[in-house]
């Protein structure tokens, strides 16, 4: 027969461990939502892995910009910013359990990365295929 302690301490460890995970899911499927809500969808994980590779020529200094500019292609390792040279840390919510677990950072950072990397706010459509992509990394 169980123990109540440990029935509290498996339980504990389970809530330990679905908390973030489901933090980050509310989160992603409340943006995703909410693109929807504005005429996008259905988001895919693939495109949004294309996106995260495309190119886009800058008209500021006529060198190619994409999101691995900053991030890099493996979203599990560290990044390096092209301009400060700070670290950035992985965005991979598998590895950085803050990733994405706040609506108000994904807002501020998809505004302004997409604006400086495309020349442009990124479409709802690109928003959830690229968090689509982001999460599963
Ligand atoms: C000029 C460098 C740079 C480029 C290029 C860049 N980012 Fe970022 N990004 C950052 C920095 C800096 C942060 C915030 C630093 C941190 O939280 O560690 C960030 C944060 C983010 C976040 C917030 C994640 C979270 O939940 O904390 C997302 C999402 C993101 N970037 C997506 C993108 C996408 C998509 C692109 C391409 C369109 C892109 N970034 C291009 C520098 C960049």
């Amino acid at each position: 027969m169980k123990t109540g302690c440990e029935v509290l301490r498996k339980g504990l460890l389970i809530l330990s461990v679905t908390v973030p995970l489901a933090g980050q899911a509310s989160v992603v499927d409340e943006r995703q939502a909410a693109y929807r809500a504005s005429g996008a969808g259905p988001f895919s994980a693939q495109k949004g892995g294309q996106l995260w590779q495309r190119e886009v020529v800058s008209t500021k200094d006529g060198r190619a910009r994409s999101c691995t500019t900053c991030h890099g292609n493996d979203l599990r390792s560290t990044g390096k910013h092209t301009k400060t040279g700070k670290v950035i840390e992985p965005l991979s919510p598998a590895v950085n359990a803050e990733r994405l677990s706040s609506a108000k950072k994904i807002r501020k950072w998809f505004k302004r990365n997409c604006k400086w990397t495309w020349g442009r706010e990124c479409t709802p459509q690109e928003k959830g295929d690229l968090l689509s992509f982001i999460r599963h990394q």
